[in-house]
């Protein structure tokens, strides 16, 4: 059964495969094959390790047969997602046995759920690092190589990785990953994520621009702005002048007018005009915001603790196309939270038809050891109602997508060219601003990185088609 035809989580090209991490400047030396879950926020982690790791001599290898040591960067969202992990290792193990000098290690959130657990109980690893332990990752590997236990699962409140420049693994070379923030202290009731990544901190502005800044001299075109809650991104400056998102935001897009800004992830309850005005005054910001909203009736969003109701967010998504009509909207949204009706249900049915996303991740829910729920709420809604509610969603997300990319045929859009597409090598594929996926025909001297005005002309529930048009 698939759980959701999230394209966050591994994305479109990705899809039921693990991201297998390849070094832009691979040299002679040590190896190591780290594979990574999850949101991006863990593939972003996945670049300070690598960096990390370099510092080490270890260059990242695409085989794990001639590592030296596995890394596996991993996510605790949902139960599935530790499942997939733990039949991984058991892969790895089997490695081990003809290689014993072999160091396996896991990383990330489950690592931080489970700590000592898959080390010492389930003797699946020799490392177990933390989200926030990272930096410790070389002395780790010293202790593990000399036979003894090497963990840390220590939060840090300060951590950001804020010096280390990230090793870009698996990159199309125009889009890349900035984390200004690290934590979350939301406390949304289904969420393991406050547990595992600890305390909301966010990274300097300085390091943040610096990291844009390097990125457009190398020929990126795109940064996505990741937080798990990018809204409450505060940096104190030493001067005592606060920095809030939106006025980040706004120095970022001005790096370069030439570089695409996105960012991720909004909180309904605390997403500003303030943001709104800042879209509006530059156009690389993308048209695009992601708004999860997990649920359409407000007594179960009481219970998650989103802490705002169906009302407040229909107010918020008005707010968003008052100031930008042609927005690209998306949503999380989760199926059979503890106690939902069918009723309630339908009103998760009838909140995606008055909002007509463009794109939504959808999931069961899936309960999880220590958090609110699974301490105070029964998980009473049983799978196969889960997921046949998870399937009346996705069928109506498909239908309002190809709805929104019909009303797109005709029109012409600015996108950044990415690459050839998959499918046909005569044709480039990019995204619109609104991130919708573009493939299309164009002149032969047309390069990544390149932006071009598309025509489209046909379209799926999942691409745009269209030509070329010349300014
Ligand atoms: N079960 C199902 N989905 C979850 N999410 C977070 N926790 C759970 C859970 N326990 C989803 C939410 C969130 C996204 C990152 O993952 O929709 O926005
Ligand atoms: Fe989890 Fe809620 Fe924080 Fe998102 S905002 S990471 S869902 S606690």
């Amino acid at each position: 059964m698939r759980e959701s035809i999230s394209g966050k989580y591994i994305d479109e090209d990705r899809q039921g495969e693990a991201l297998v991490a390849v070094a832009e400047n691979a040299t002679a030396g040590k190896k190591l094959y780290l594979e990574s879950y999850g949101c991006q926020m863990n593939f972003s982690d996945s670049e300070i390790v690598a960096s990390i790791m370099n510092t080490q001599g270890f260059t990242t290898t695409q085989n794990p047969e001639e590592a030296d040591a596995i890394f596996i960067n991993t996510c605790a969202i949902r139960d599935n997602a530790e499942l997939r992990v733990r039949n991984r290792l058991r892969q790895f193990i089997q490695i081990k046995k003809n290689k014993p000098e072999l160091l396996v290690g896991i990383l990330g959130c489950m690592a931080e759920r489970l700590k000592t657990k898959l080390l010492e109980e389930e003797k699946l690893v020799d490392i177990v690092a933390g989200p926030d332990a990272y930096r410790d990752l070389p002395k780790l590997v010293a202790t593990a190589d000399s036979g003894q236990k090497a963990v840390n699962v220590f939060l840090s409140r300060e951590e950001t990785y804020a010096d280390i420049s990230p090793v870009r693994l698996d990159s199309n070379g125009i889009s890349a990953f900035i984390t200004i923030m690290r934590g979350c202290d939301n406390m949304c009731s289904f969420c393991v994520v406050p547990y595992t990544r600890g305390r909301e901190r966010s990274r300097s502005v300085a390091s943040i621009i610096q990291e844009a800044h390097d990125l457009f001299a190398k020929g990126y075109r795109e940064v996505t702005l990741l937080g798990q809650n990018v809204d409450s991104y505060k940096f104190e400056e030493v001067g005592g002048e606060v920095i809030n998102f939106a006025a980040l935001l706004e120095k970022v897009a001005e790096v370069n007018p030439l570089m695409r800004v996105r960012f991720s992830t909004s909180h309904p309850k605390d997403i500003t005009e303030e943001v709104m005005q800042v879209m509006c005054r530059h156009k690389n910001i993308c048209d695009y915001i992601h708004l999860p909203v997990q649920s359409g009736n407000s007594r179960i969003l009481e219970l998650m603790n989103r802490t705002y109701t169906r009302e407040w967010y229909l107010n918020r998504i008005k707010m968003i196309r008052d100031y930008i009509p042609h927005i690209g909207i998306s949503a999380d949204i989760i199926t059979g939270f503890c106690t939902e009706t069918e009723a309630e249900h339908e009103d998760t049915l009838s909140l995606m038809e008055e909002v007509k996303y463009d794109y939504a991740y959808m999931f069961m829910y899936s309960e999880r050891p220590g958090t609110p729920a699974a301490k105070n709420l029964k998980d009473d809604v049983p799978e196969d109602v889960k997921y046949k509610r998870l399937q009346d969603i996705i069928s109506l997300h498909r239908h309002h997508a190809f709805e929104s990319n019909k009303k797109d045929v005709g029109k012409t859009f600015e996108v950044l060219v990415e690459g050839e597409s998959k499918r046909d090598s005569s044709m480039l594929k990019g995204r619109s601003s609104q991130n919708k996926m573009i493939v299309f025909k164009a002149d032969e001297n047309i390069q990544k990185g390149d932006y071009v005005m598309v025509s489209i002309t046909e379209c799926t529930s999942g691409t745009l088609i269209g030509n070329m048009v010349k300014n």
